[in-house]
């Protein structure tokens, strides 16, 4: 913000709250820039609303949010901030993979609500990480950083990705097919981004695939999941639990969901940490001001804007 305000005639969105589009409108009709965040949907309507826009700098990795075609079709970079974000996520993913493993979110509600009476030998038994099969789908830079940590945990890591991601030699990790992934692993992470081609990745008939002593992990994007059949293969125990970081309809839950023991639910806290969001921000900000300045923006996504 400071950065911002020396630099630009700076107007935002002064409530701690999602903005409706209405009011993204509102406040960037007239600008030459916005920065907006992952829940601000960016599509034709709103640039055509705001003709002036030079740059779309999104406060994110995941840019799903924007209609990047209407924004090459009317010329104007959109920008992430790919990178910086990586290790706190494969983090965030970690720690939802042990929590729903050893049933963490079921104990702490159980202190809580002060109804322990003590250490039991069969009390809340949970499963083993170490030894178990790590399923990663999508092997770019989360799904990788995940590895590493899989690796440290003693665990089997098996792979899927598109060919075009690329690789790392350092990383103990096989790569199988799509529905391998599915059958082989004892936890299956999910690191793609989302769009049409990964919608619905994860519906019934590939719950039907898997062991029904897995868990699912979700730190991506919720609709990668058709969180409807997911719901359905947890009460029915198709499979055997979830932790989920991202919702299909973010910030409403499916119907079923919350009132499963079996799941881990957060709030879509990937990058939250404050070192993570300040690089974001800064990431960020040198986008736009590189396009401000009249300079290509480093992590532009629609580089056929400046072709
Ligand atoms: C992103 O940057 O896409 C993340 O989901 C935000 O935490």
């Amino acid at each position: 913000m400071e950065r911002l305000k020396r630099g630009t005639d700076l107007s935002w969105h002064r409530e701690d709250r999602v903005a409706t589009k209405t009011e993204v409108i509102a406040g960037a009709k007239d600008r030459d820039a916005l920065l907006c965040t992952i829940l601000d949907r960016v599509d034709a309507e709103l640039l055509d609303a705001c003709p002036g826009l030079k740059v779309v700098a999104n406060f994110g990795v995941g840019f799903n949010n924007i209609d990047v075609a209407a924004a090459i079709a009317r010329k104007i970079p959109v920008t992430n901030t790919p990178g910086v974000l990586t290790d706190a996520t494969a983090d965030m993913t970690f720690a939802l993979l042990l929590a729903v493993a050893r049933r963490v979110g079921e104990g702490e509600r159980i202190v809580r609500a002060r109804k322990w009476s003590g250490w039991e030998p069969l009390q809340l038994l949970g499963v083993d990480v170490s030894g178990a099969t790590l399923g990663i789908i999508g092997f770019g830079r989360i799904g990788q950083a995940v590895a590493r940590r899989a690796q440290a945990f003693g665990m089997r890591v098996i792979y899927w990705k598109r060919s075009a991601e690329s690789e790392t030699s350092d990383i103990h990790a096989t790569r199988v097919g799509f529905e391998e992934v599915l059958r082989q692993a004892d936890f299956v992470s999910l690191h793609v981004a989302y769009n049409s081609e990964t919608h619905h990745l994860l519906g019934e008939s590939q719950f039907e695939l898997m062991k029904p002593s897995a868990f699912v992990i979700n730190t991506a994007r919720g609709a990668v999941i058709d969180e409807a059949a997911l719901v359905r293969a947890l009460q029915t125990k198709r499979i055997a639990g979830a932790a989920l970081d991202v919702f299909e309809h973010e910030p409403q839950l499916t119907q079923g969901l919350a009132e499963l023991e079996n799941v881990v639910l957060a709030p879509h806290l990937g990058s939250a940490t404050i070192g993570t969001r300040t690089k974001m921000g800064m990431i960020a900000v040198d986008n736009l001001l590189a396009v401000c300045a009249g300079r290509h923006p480093p992590n532009c996504v629609n580089p056929e804007v400046f072709g």
